[in-house]
């Protein structure tokens, strides 16, 4: 074990797009876990775009990292050291310790994980927070009904990925928009939506309508932005949309004027946002639907994986910059598992 603690701490508050400038790598003191906690080495940190709001000050659902503070984030790791009857070391857990390589953490906040039932890294992903907000805001605000059209943007990403899956399994048909060629190519031929367009194609629009002929249904709400606008006027009569993200306008220092939500009333639209945090007693309900279908292949996922904690604020940013191409996880040691 190293004598060291590496860590990423937010070093001041971001305007627009964040800089590498905005956080301090460092090491920090090795902590020392107290009666009823666990040392933990983390071995995948998860990068996810909700931390732009956190870092931005401003309070929303959640409370915002403090100026110094470690950043906040879910990482999958092994207990090396116990003070808990509950906890081994060895053991694999998944908590909520933040960007950092070391972590005593209280055994309440830590949930054990068998590598047998699937590869650690997907309690960050396919079967952890991004693959739940799928599940649950498809079946609760989505209902994709058998032959409806499903749009789904951020398509090739951790979310969208799962939700066009799940929507063609519930025999609707998904057209996903994503960033450039080789996401598109992705999303149509490995993860089978019936179509997938570019967003930065000339003319959306006209891209949406030979995509979807019959219209939108539901639309997933991932980014916002010019793709919101080409989507908004195409949905159809008592259309769904799932507000779940706007990844788009994440760095905007002011809002942008709205689409025109008479549509709203016109079409009998039903629009809910939802955070998945108010949804984690389903995860175990969530795991035990798509765990076997991942586990057979039906349900596939891909994992954008960087090296070394000190890359993880370059790796944000591209996250918000579209450059991960699946869920954006961070390797903090090695993987004994894999
Ligand atoms: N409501 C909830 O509880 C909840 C929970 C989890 C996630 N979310 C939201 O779900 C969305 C997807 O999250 P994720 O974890 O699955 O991330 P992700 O899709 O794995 O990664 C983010 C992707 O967003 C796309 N993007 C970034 N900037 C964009 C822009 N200006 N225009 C269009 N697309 C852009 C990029 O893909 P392309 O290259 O394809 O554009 C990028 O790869 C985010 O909005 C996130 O905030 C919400």
């Amino acid at each position: 074990m190293e004598n060291r603690n590496r860590q990423v701490l937010l070093k001041r508050r971001p305007t627009g797009m964040p800089t590498t400038a905005d956080f301090d790598v460092a090491d920090g003191p090795m902590p020392d876990p107290g009666d009823g906690e666990a040392l933990v080495r983390g071995i995948y940190l998860s990068l996810d775009p909700y931390m732009r709001g956190r870092i931005s000050g401003v309070r929303s659902y959640a409370k915002p990292v403090d100026i110094g503070a470690v950043m906040e984030g879910r990482v999958v790791g092994q207990v090396v050291r116990s003070r808990d009857l509950g906890f081994r070391e060895g053991d694999y857990v998944y908590g909520g310790y933040g960007w950092q390589l070391y972590s005593a953490v209280p055994a309440k906040g830590l949930i054990k994980l068998d590598p047998n039932e699937a590869p650690l890294s997907t309690a960050l992903g396919v079967l952890g927070m991004p693959g739940l907000t799928a599940y649950v805001g498809l079946g609760e605000i989505g209902g994709p009904q058998r032959g409806e059209t499903v749009v789904v943007s951020a398509a090739s990403g951790a979310v969208g990925a799962v939700v066009g899956q799940l929507a063609r399994r519930a025999g609707a048909r998904a057209v996903g928009i994503a960033g450039g060629a080789d996401k598109c190519r992705y999303v149509e031929g490995e993860l089978g939506f019936g179509a997938c367009i570019d967003h930065r194609s000339a003319d959306l629009g006209a891209a949406l309508d030979r995509a979807c002929p019959n219209g939108i249904d539901v639309y997933w709400e991932n980014v916002g932005g010019a793709v919101q606008q080409a989507v908004f006027p195409r949905l159809n009569d008592f259309g769904r949309m799932v507000m779940c993200g706007m990844i788009a306008e994440y760095n905007d220092p002011t809002p942008r004027p709205g689409p025109n939500l008479g549509a709203v009333v016109r079409k009998r639209l039903k629009i809910q946002g939802f955070i998945v945090s108010d949804q984690r007693h389903r995860q175990a309900e969530f795991r035990a639907t798509v765990a076997p279908l991942v586990k057979s292949g039906r349900l596939k996922y891909r994992e954008d994986i960087v090296d070394g904690l000190d890359h993880a604020p370059d790796a944000f940013i591209g996250l918000l910059q579209g450059r991960n191409f699946g869920k954006l996880l961070v390797r903090l040691s090695d993987d004994p598992t894999r």
